[in-house]
């Protein structure tokens, strides 16, 4: 993608520009980023998601006095009737389970992988929606069905109503309104308050974006790094031949606690390991995404490949990290590698510059599902 040119998509800003002016910064409102869109998923096909139990999905009801949640999934009995005002489904992850929607997602791609979430889709009756709040991370709401009003204010007060099973702000104060239709888009940085309500049937998209936190980030890390930890720092022992006698057998000896510190700086000393393990960690699927193996399909190098939509592929200036696994890669491979993790498809062309070991690789994921021969998928 050449990030200099204009995109209808962003009102006909460019990536560049739209990173630089509003991406964590201010809301854009985008009228017909997508001209002439019409869902991807019709209402039915949404409500099969929403009634597996592999799909993440939450049922939000309006009453009069309060509001119900309730976690999926969902029989088409267990929702109710299409006529009744006020309530809202919202499926989790569905560029996971629909090509269609994950293509969608791929005309994000100005904004790095590592920090795109999911596509989430929306289906409300008249009046439904998930009342006045504040998302922790950045997204794009495009209009898919029907007509949505947004209202959006850039308050402080992020104070949340006691008592009630979402997180709905006690003083919402919008600044701004605007009723999106099918095709605008509205995109909002993290913290930013707005309440969305349908009018009449509607249905809309949530790309949403992830930003791992230092907490987060220092257990999995940790955690990983724990793992290795012998290989990386050894089995040296503890030695004292200095240990004077002691009155106060209680107290740890200092020397103890140096002997300990160094053991942890060395295994945190190796930056390279540490980019591989959060590699690992960007790349490791959802929890809920499984891959078919493809095993008994023939392959015949050299053919175009593309990687299948569940596929989490990044890489680094040394590494190569696909759905939670790493691979140290150099000269023709690497570069044919982080091409594919930058186009998530290569043509046969480029597929016979491999080296036979990486070919075998690449079998491999072919055969564990995480890639296909073009026109397979
Ligand atoms: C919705 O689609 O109803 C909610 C999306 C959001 O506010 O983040
Ligand atoms: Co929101």
């Amino acid at each position: 993608m050449d990030t200099s040119q204009p995109l209808a998509l962003l009102g006909g800003l460019s990536p560049d520009q739209f990173m630089k002016r509003h991406w964590h910064k201010k809301p854009l409102l985008i009228r017909q980023a997508i001209p002439g869109f019409s869902p991807l998923l019709d209402r039915a096909e949404l409500m099969a998601l929403a009634a597996k139990d592999d799909v993440e999905s939450r049922l939000v009801v309006r009453k009069p006095h309060g509001w119900t949640l309730k976690q999926g999934p969902f029989s088409k009995k267990s929702l109710p009737p299409f006529k009744q005002p006020g309530w809202t489904v919202l499926v989790q992850g569905v560029d996971l389970h629909d090509e269609a929607v994950h293509h969608l997602a791929q005309q994000f791609r100005f904004v790095p992988d590592a920090r795109m979430d999911d596509v989430m889709i929306s289906y409300a009756t008249d009046g439904g929606g998930v009342g006045p709040h504040f998302d922790s991370y950045d997204v794009f709401l495009l209009q898919a069905h029907g007509q949505r009003r947004w209202r959006i204010g850039r308050q402080k007060d992020l104070t949340l109503q006691d008592g009630v099973p979402l997180k709905i702000l006690a003083h919402f104060e919008y600044e701004e309104e605007f009723i999106l239709n099918p095709g605008d888009m509205l995109y909002l940085p993290p913290l930013y308050a707005h309440d969305g309500d349908a009018l009449g049937e509607c249905m809309t998209y949530s790309m949403g974006f992830r930003a791992p936190r230092t907490g987060e980030l220092a257990r999995e890390l940790l955690a990983c790094l724990a793992e290795e930890a012998v290989q990386v720092v050894g089995e040296l022992v503890y030695l004292d031949p200095q240990q004077p006698a002691v009155t106060q057998a209680g107290a740890i000896p200092e020397a103890l606690q140096v002997f300990a510190r160094a053991a942890v700086a060395k295994a945190l000393k190796d930056p390279q390991l540490l980019d591989c393990l959060l590699g690992e960690y960007l790349t490791e699927p959802k929890p809920q995404v499984w891959f078919e193996s493809q095993a008994e399909r023939e392959l015949s190098w050299p053919q175009a490949v593309v990687l299948d939509r569940r596929t989490r592929m990044m890489h680094d200036a040394h590494h190569v990290f696909i759905n939670g696994e790493s691979f140290k890669a150099g000269g023709r491979d690497a570069q044919l590698l982080r091409r594919l993790s930058n186009d998530r498809r290569l043509d046969a062309r480029a597929v016979s510059q491999f080296s036979s070991p990486a070919l075998a690789l690449l079998s491999d994921w072919c055969d564990d599902g995480w890639m296909h021969p073009e026109g397979a998928s």
